[in-house]
C-alpha cells in the first residue's frame, strides 16, 4: 500500500513543529512544480495549536497557498462552530494569504446540498477536473472523531460509499449532530500527502483500531491514498494503546 507512518510526541509542541516542516517542504515542491500548494484544513480542537503556531510562520510561501476547508458544519460564518470562522481567527487573518486563495464552504443562503454542489463548483474548477479525474491536494489535514469519524464522514452514513462527487451532505446516522458538508473519500484518497493529527487518552482505543484497520466500518480507517503519504501524528496519550511505532 501507500506510505504510512505513525509517529508518537512527547508534546504537541513537537508535533507542530513536524507538521510545519513538512508544509514548508511539500508547499515549496508543490510550488515549484505546479505554481501552487493546495492544502485541506479541518476544524475541531485538535489542530488550533498548530494553526496558532502556523500564524507565526510569516515565511511560508503564503501569498501561493490555496487553502480549502476538509468539512464545514452547517452553521452562519459568524457562530464559533464555524470552522472557517475559527481558522480564520487563528490563522489565515494573520499571514499574507489574498482573500482569492481561501476557500469557503457557504453556510448562509443556501441549503447544505446546494452549498455542497456550490463547493464541488469550486473544486472542478480550481483543480480543472475535465484534465485530472478527482482533485489532488498536495496535502491533507485531518483529524479524527471518538466515533471513528474523519472530515464530516460519519459511521454508517451514505456519504461514505459516494464515489461520484467531490462533496457532499453529511451528518451521524441518528443526525444527532448538525448538518455539515464534506469533501469525500476518493478526493481525500487522491491526495498527495495526508496527515492525522490525534491527542488526548480519549482517542487511544479508536485510533488503534483506525490504524489495526480491522473495523472497515470507521470512516477514519478508509482513509488510504492511492500513492500519497499517510501519517499519523499522535501524542503520547493518544498513542498509549499503540507499542512499535516511532518515538519522537
Ligand atoms: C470538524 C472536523 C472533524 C474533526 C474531528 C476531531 O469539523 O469537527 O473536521 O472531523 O477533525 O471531529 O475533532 P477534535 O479535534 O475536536 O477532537
Amino acid at each position: 500500500m501507500n506510505n504510512k507512518k505513525i509517529i508518537i510526541f512527547k508534546t504537541i509542541d513537537n508535533i507542530a513543529d513536524f507538521v510545519i516542516a513538512q508544509w514548508k517542504t511539500i508547499s515549496e515542491k508543490a510550488i515549484k512544480e505546479k505554481k501552487c500548494f493546495t492544502v485541506a484544513l479541518s476544524g475541531g480542537k485538535t489542530p488550533v495549536f498548530l494553526y496558532k503556531k502556523l500564524s507565526h510562520k510569516r515565511t511560508l510561501p503564503w501569498n501561493k497557498t490555496h487553502v480549502f476547508l476538509t468539512d464545514e458544519r452547517y452553521v452562519p460564518y459568524e457562530d464559533e462552530e464555524n470552522n472557517l470562522h475559527m481558522i480564520n481567527n487563528i490563522l489565515l487573518t494573520r499571514v499574507s494569504i489574498p482573500k482569492e486563495n481561501v476557500h469557503p464552504i457557504s453556510t448562509s443562503e443556501v441549503t447544505p446540498l446546494e452549498s455542497a454542489e456550490r463547493y464541488e463548483e469550486d473544486l472542478i474548477s480550481f483543480f480543472r477536473i475535465a484534465e485530472t479525474r478527482f482533485p489532488n491536494f498536495d496535502l491533507i489535514l485531518l483529524g479524527i472523531g471518538e466515533d471513528g469519524h474523519t472530515a464530516s464522514l460519519f459511521p454508517e452514513t451514505p456519504s461514505l460509499k459516494d464515489t461520484r462527487h467531490f462533496a457532499v451532505t453529511g451528518t451521524t446516522k441518528d443526525k444527532t449532530k448538525m448538518d455539515r458538508i464534506t469533501i469525500t473519500l476518493p478526493v481525500i484518497n487522491k491526495a498527495e500527502n495526508i496527515i492525522f493529527l490525534v491527542t488526548g487518552g480519549n482517542k487511544a482505543k479508536i485510533v488503534k483500531d483506525v490504524i489495526q484497520g480491522k473495523n472497515i466500518l470507521l470512516p477514519a480507517a478508509l482513509v488510504k491514498p492511492e500513492k500519497g503519504n499517510l501519517f499519523f501524528l499522535l501524542d503520547e496519550s493518544a498513542g498509549a494503546l499503540l507499542k512499535s511505532s516511532k518515538q519522537l
